[in-house]
């Protein structure tokens, strides 16, 4: 099965091939990301304007693009797929209504993406790797913990509270007076950095459920930073490097939580997959690949690229779904908010919980 895959909910333009073959395995043939930062660095955030525009204007491009790379032409396809939602309406609308039309042109079936099931799925484009596990996602705009159970069957442990992992790295890079996205900054100005000199808290931490906060620790990263202005460049280093710290034994405790949560409640995951922006930060990376994952349970870390947005994940969560059946009509809207436990799931729920769908 090959499918062309849209990429559009935020600043990330993208479009990919994979290939998804009848043992359910991965292959990805083409992969092309632009990002926007460019556009939207000069006002430090995600402007949606600039972003619905900008994805109108290189689209086609990099279908282009991504087709040429993959050595296909549109007939040869077996599907197009688009992140239909949640994210930016304008980007939804660009990139859901292009899949529309190629699908229209060249009668192929339609998927509309939820772009965090696309997050969740990843792992299994990449491994070999059965149901269920359990998902670490966090992104600008999400953080949770996801029993991923079968395709389109997703059960949330945990969820934030007020701000999102990466929403608080890009608001610390602004209180710091570092680049936008904050993250990628933070993460390279806190290598220099003393991880203990600042004691901010660890929000959560000890908590039975596996719910996160962050606008504790962001505040109390802001009082630190006021109390030391004006800021030295080690200054700025050492608060990164405390606040990232601060994050990473966060994830860790709540991990924990939610690894508990999740033996509770489904018995033992087959893996911890950790997913979104946040997940292809280095010290996150250490701490998952050093936390202790008892009773045959592995850790899968997607490569960096496919943890931050890309066309890759919307093909390959559209095909795991074409291998059901589970296609879109043409009218399908767009939607900005559209929660991992709303997707539409296979006719026969829990099939993923035995094994892999019968090829479509
Ligand atoms: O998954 P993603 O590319 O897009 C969303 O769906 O949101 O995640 C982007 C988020 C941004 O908030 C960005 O600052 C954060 O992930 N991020 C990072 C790193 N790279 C991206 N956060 C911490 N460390 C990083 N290296
Ligand atoms: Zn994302």
């Amino acid at each position: 099965m090959i499918v062309l895959g849209l990429e559009t909910t935020c600043d990330e333009t993208a479009a990919a091939v994979v290939e998804r073959d009848d043992d359910g395995r991965g292959r990805i043939l083409s992969n092309v990301v632009f990002s926007q930062i460019d556009e939207h660095a000069a006002f430090g955030g995600v402007v949606p304007e600039i972003a619905a525009r900008a994805h109108v204007e290189i689209l086609d491009g990099l279908i282009a693009q991504a087709m040429r790379e993959a050595g296909r032409s549109f007939t040869t396809l077996d599907g197009v797929a688009a992140a239909a939602g949640p994210g930016l309406i304008g980007g939804l609308i660009v990139g859901l209504t292009t899949a529309k039309a190629i699908a229209l042109v060249h009668e192929k079936p339609l998927l509309a993406v939820n772009h965090l099931e696309a997050h969740a799925l990843t792992a299994r484009l990449t491994n070999d790797l059965p149901f269920p596990y359990c998902l670490f996602l966090a992104s600008g705009g999400h953080t949770q913990i996801v029993a991923v159970l079968g395709v389109g069957d997703y059960v949330r442990l945990g969820t934030t509270l007020d701000d999102a992992i990466g929403e608080a790295f890009d608001k610390t890079a602004k209180v710091l007076g570092l680049d936008y996205p904050g993250g990628p900054a933070v993460e390279r100005t806190a290598r220099d950095g003393d991880p203990e000199r600042f004691a901010l808290p660890r929000p959560m931490v000890g908590r039975p459920d596996a719910n996160f906060s962050l606008s504790g620790l962001k505040t109390a990263l802001r009082l630190e930073a006021e109390k030391c202005a004006p800021l030295s460049d080690q200054d700025v280093a050492d608060l990164c490097a405390s606040f990232q710290q601060a994050v990473a034994d966060m994830v860790k405790d709540r991990l924990r939580a939610g690894l508990r949560l999740f033996r509770e409640k489904f018995g033992q995951p087959m893996a911890l997959v950790a997913a979104g922006g946040v997940a292809s930060n280095q010290a996150i990376r250490k701490l998952l690949n050093a936390s202790a994952l008892d009773g045959g349970t592995v850790l899968v870390l997607p490569r960096p690229e496919l943890c931050t947005d890309n066309g890759a994940m919307i093909a390959w969560a559209g095909a795991e779904r074409l291998a059901y059946g589970l296609t879109d009509t043409l009218d399908t809207a767009p939607k900005p908010r559209w929660p991992l436990d709303r997707v539409r799931k296979p006719a026969e729920p829990g099939l993923g919980l035995t094994g892999d769908p019968v090829s479509a």
